[in-house]
């Protein structure tokens, strides 16, 4: 079997829409439904979650190719928006498809603030305009051991700091996602500490790999990705890149982040994919790709070389 590289299939090709649908919810659920939806002569597409197929259909006009993507095979479509760590909405990741299905992202604002001259509130659709958008195709690893490979779309969260204009104070960046219990309802249990934080240090959130996300196979961003805005830093571990962002604030000291709150000996602020230091609870050589079998081996930095720069004299170690 010929099998396609990234490059040679066009975002449109990869992404079936009728794989919109949460697999569990289609083999429970839409199976009844789908019943009666063949005695009544209607396509099971269209009885399946209409919100999310409207949400998840609008398409990114003028999106440009980034010479940081990579070649690899790009991961499923179905498997991408139906394995999702989302903890505001589960801790199964087969269920945030589901239960964000009529999640809200518009009106949506992002407050700017702390050590920058131009505190502000934005509205979403003002940040997505602030610079024409890119496809970048980058792997993403997940501290638990999987990983994925996918053509999100945005532009380097630089962009938005540039014109933030931050102060020579501003040594870090945190990132704070909405705390709204009656829209996520896995923020009224007390597995994490609600909201979700995350934190960059000011050099890794200038980086132009460091991506401002709002969209993915040339579409917006589905709500379990992370929708209206998200992180993605691909030489890090996935909780690095934080879902559903209301608030970008420039700090002069290392911010908290939610994981390292809840487990601190076991996730640390940097969060760098690395070979050579193991979770406390499992070895991080290796990893296994969504819809592969065999294990890989896992590259330092996620094979981004190009950040090594950042942390030279750093013990990556200690600074786990
Ligand atoms: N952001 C928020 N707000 N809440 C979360 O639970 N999970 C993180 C990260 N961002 C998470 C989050 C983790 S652990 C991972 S691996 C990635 O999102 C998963 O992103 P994906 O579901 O798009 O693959």
């Amino acid at each position: 079997m010929l099998i396609k590289k990234a490059d040679d299939i066009p975002s449109s090709e990869i992404t079936p829409k009728s794989l919109y649908l949460n697999r569990r919810k289609f083999l429970t659920g839409t199976a009844a439904a789908g019943v009666a939806a063949v005695a009544a002569g209607v396509g099971l597409h269209e009885i399946a979650s209409p919100s999310s197929v409207a949400q998840a259909d609008a398409k990114i006009d003028g999106i440009q190719k980034s010479p940081f993507s990579t070649t690899e095979v790009i991961t499923p479509y179905k498997d991408v928006t139906n394995y999702n760590n989302y903890y505001e909405f589960s801790t199964d990741k087969y269920e945030p498809a589901g239960l964000a299905k009529n999640f809200k992202t518009r009106p949506w604002t992002v407050t700017i603030d702390g050590q920058v001259k131009k505190k502000q509130v934005l509205d979403v659709d003002t940040i997505i305009k602030m610079a024409a958008p890119e496809e970048r195709i980058y792997r993403h690893r997940c501290v638990e051991g999987w990983s994925i490979v996918v053509p999100w779309v945005g532009f380097s969260l630089s962009e938005l700091i540039k014109r933030a204009d931050p102060l020579p104070k501003a040594k870090f960046v945190e990132f704070t996602t909405l705390f709204d219990m009656r829209q996520m309802p896995g923020q009224r249990s007390h597995v994490l500490e609600w909201p979700y934080v995350e934190g960059l240090r000011m050099d890794e959130a200038m980086h132009p790999l460091t991506l401002l996300c709002f969209g993915m196979y040339g579409e917006v961003l589905p709500n379990q990705d992370g929708a209206p805005l998200r992180m993605v830093i691909p030489w890090k571990y996935g909780f690095k890149s934080i879902k559903g962002i209301v608030r970008i604030r420039f700090v002069d000291s290392q911010p908290d982040n939610t994981w390292h709150i809840s487990a601190p000996s076991e996730y640390g602020f940097y969060s760098n994919v690395n070979p050579h230091v193991d979770h406390p609870r499992w070895s991080q050589a290796t990893e296994r790709r969504l819809g592969e079998f065999r294990k890989r081996p896992t590259l330092m930095f996620n094979g981004y070389d190009q950040v090594a720069s950042l942390y030279s004299g750093m013990d990556l170690k200690k600074n786990f």
